[in-house]
């Protein structure tokens, strides 16, 4: 019998995913170097209004985060999880280094090559910005730079990242990074809030297929790196939305009857017409939900940073005393 390489998490999770009576597959895995770049393709469009109204909250209120993020112009570090091409935060960075706050970068992504363009950019837009950046796992990082508990740092997860966790793995990553910080620490973190269901269902089901690229992206990954033969024509992506739960998900659904091989493990799996593969949530949030998921993960709320039209929030965060 040909030996199983389950060398990897993502072939494990893959193979556990699709052999599932209901099958999925894990968002985490969307970010390869072709993914990150659909990705940049999405938050560029117009109806993928978060990018906007997180440029917006940064441009209208830099002055008041610097403020809230720095009492006296205290030194501070700034830690960014999942900073992808990191636009956003450049406006904050700029403004930062313009009023002279004493600060430090590190952003931090599983994606090389995100961390490695946005330093290099950063390193040529903003040459006074001492920036260090970091790639792989959060937790692992963290704790190699949180040791220093006498600068306080600001931990950002911005672009409603946290939205594409489950309540359960959002208490869970929010309960590690609570372990890993100091009382003067805090977290300034974006939610995508709910609203209209007909403005959500745009984002994602696009007009321009970058959506559907990024998610058809993943099965391509799965036929490059286990052997597989998944044909993507005969896939399409959907989106549904929950206005009561506030929870977005995304489908992958077979056109046809069909089976696939995945030769990295000598299986097949079969799928009926209209049969779906779920691939992502994108939670959206109202106050409530978001206090109280400060104190269940043992942080309070220290105010929250809206654009205009309060579709975005980002929500300073201190941990409970
Ligand atoms: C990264 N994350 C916040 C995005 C979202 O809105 O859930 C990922 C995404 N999926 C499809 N479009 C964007």
């Amino acid at each position: 019998m040909e030996q199983i390489d389950i060398h990897t998490d993502f072939a494990v999770d893959v193979l556990s995913g699709l052999s599932a009576k209901q099958k999925f597959l894990s968002s985490k895995y969307f970010y390869d170097e072709k993914g990150s770049k659909i990705f940049q393709d999405i938050m560029q469009m117009p109806e993928y209004y978060l990018t906007d109204c997180e440029l917006e909250i940064f441009k209208n209120s830099q002055q008041e985060i610097l403020d809230a993020f720095s009492e006296n112009n205290a030194s501070f570090d700034l830690v960014e999880l999942g900073a992808g091409d990191g636009i956003k935060t450049k406006i904050l960075l700029s403004h930062f280094l313009s009023q002279k706050a004493k600060f430090k970068y590190s952003p931090i992504d599983i994606s090389e090559d995100s961390v490695v363009n946005l330093v290099a950019e950063l390193n040529h837009d903003l040459p006074e910005l001492k920036v260090n950046g970091l790639i792989g796992d959060y937790f692992d990082l963290m704790k190699k730079i949180i040791p220093n508990g006498y600068t306080k740092k600001i931990i950002l997860v911005l672009g409603s990242n946290i939205g594409n966790y489950n309540e359960q793995m959002s208490l869970e990553f929010l309960g590690k990074l609570k372990d890993v910080l100091y009382p003067q620490d805090m977290l300034f973190i974006g939610f995508d809030m709910k609203k209209d269901p007909d403005v959500i269902l745009k984002a994602y089901n696009d007009p321009h297929g970058h959506t559907t690229a990024f998610n058809l992206n993943l099965l391509q990954r799965i036929n490059d790196e286990l052997n597989a033969d998944f044909n993507l024509e005969n896939f399409y992506h959907k989106e549904e939305y929950n206005p009561q739960t506030g929870t977005a998900s995304s489908f992958l659904i077979s056109k046809i009857e069909q089976h696939i091989t995945i030769n990295e493990f000598s299986t097949t799996i079969q799928f009926t017409k209209g049969e779906r593969i779920f691939m992502e949530i994108s939670q959206k949030y109202d106050l409530d939900i978001i206090n109280e998921l400060a104190l269940k993960s043992g942080f309070e709320v220290v105010r929250n940073f809206f654009d205009e039209r309060l579709y975005f929030t980002n929500s300073l965060w201190k941990l409970k005393s």
